[in-house]
């Protein structure tokens, strides 16, 4: 597979200028970490801390190009099945990305959150998700969403808790449970479905990201492992989004460019 080619010149005149251009939020999963250390005769860690440059140049290409929300997989409920000593290195290089980074995201106003099943974490590493978040919650910039121990059923499960407790506490009838209240009880609450979706590394597949949220995403693959994703390859992924027809079930006569991302 070979990445998807960038608009022309001529192509990129096209699009509708301002706003409208630029996807309200980005889920990306950074995958490729291993292999490019691998490609490199490096342990599989060498990737991951690789992979640390391409998270800070999406945030600040983000943030610069006025994304309002990016959510990006770093952990999933599957990864916990690789071998021991991996877990524990990626575990740590979280927890030093955390002291080293949170400072600067604050100081850049950006509002950062954790999605996943923090139980299984270590309390040292909760205790700094929990500093890192209330540090930045009044932050009005970036909304940066780090999925840690997450995956899609996993939050899917979790919701149906959340709503069947409310039921038995009698504070909510099974009538009244509908999508919007669903989506409520989800790790995304509160904002809205990612319009792109990035999966670097090569593979086409989901991995139990979002499974609820991404129902209406634009997907973009790109064969770039995730250490030598940079600015300009997301920049390619928002052009391309840029050119999407979304229609959303209606037929393309019916949005007639309206619903263009
Ligand atoms: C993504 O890279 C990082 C994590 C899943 C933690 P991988 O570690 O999956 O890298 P590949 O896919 O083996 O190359
Ligand atoms: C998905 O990548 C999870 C993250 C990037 C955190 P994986 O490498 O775990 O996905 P599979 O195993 O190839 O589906
Ligand atoms: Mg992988």
């Amino acid at each position: 597979m070979t990445p998807a080619p960038r608009p022309t010149a001529a192509e990129r005149e096209e699009l509708p200028e301002g706003r409208a251009r630029v996807p309200r939020h980005v889920a990306i999963i950074m995958d490729g970490n291993g292999r490019w250390a691998t490609a490199r005769g490096q342990p599989r860690q060498a990737g991951h801390k690789a992979g640390i440059a391409p998270v800070r140049a999406s945030i600040e290409h983000c943030a610069r190009s006025g994304v309002e929300a990016l959510t990006l997989f770093a952990f999933s409920s599957e990864n916990w099945r690789r071998p021991q000593e991996e877990v524990t290195n990626l575990m740590s290089l979280f927890l030093e990305a955390l002291d080293r980074e949170v400072a600067e995201l604050h100081a850049n106003r950006v509002r950062l959150r954790f999605i996943g099943d923090r139980r299984s974490l270590s309390v040292r590493l909760q205790a700094r998700m929990a500093a890192a978040e209330e540090l930045t919650a009044a932050n009005d910039g970036l909304k940066l969403q780090i999925a840690v121990s997450y995956g899609g059923r996993w939050d899917i499960v979790q919701a149906c808790q959340e709503l069947a407790k409310q039921c038995s506490a009698g504070t909510l009838r099974p009538e009244e449970i509908d999508e919007a209240r669903v989506a409520g009880a989800l790790q995304l609450a509160g904002l809205p479905d990612p319009d792109l979706f990035i999966r670097t590394g090569g593979e086409q597949r989901i991995s139990n990201f979002l499974l609820w949220n991404l129902a209406y995403s634009e997907l973009y693959f790109t064969d770039t492992l995730w250490p030598d994703f940079n600015a300009d390859e997301l920049q390619a992924a928002f052009e391309h989004f840029a050119r999407r027809e979304r229609r959303f079930g209606l037929t393309g006569a019916q949005v007639g460019g309206a619903v263009r991302a």
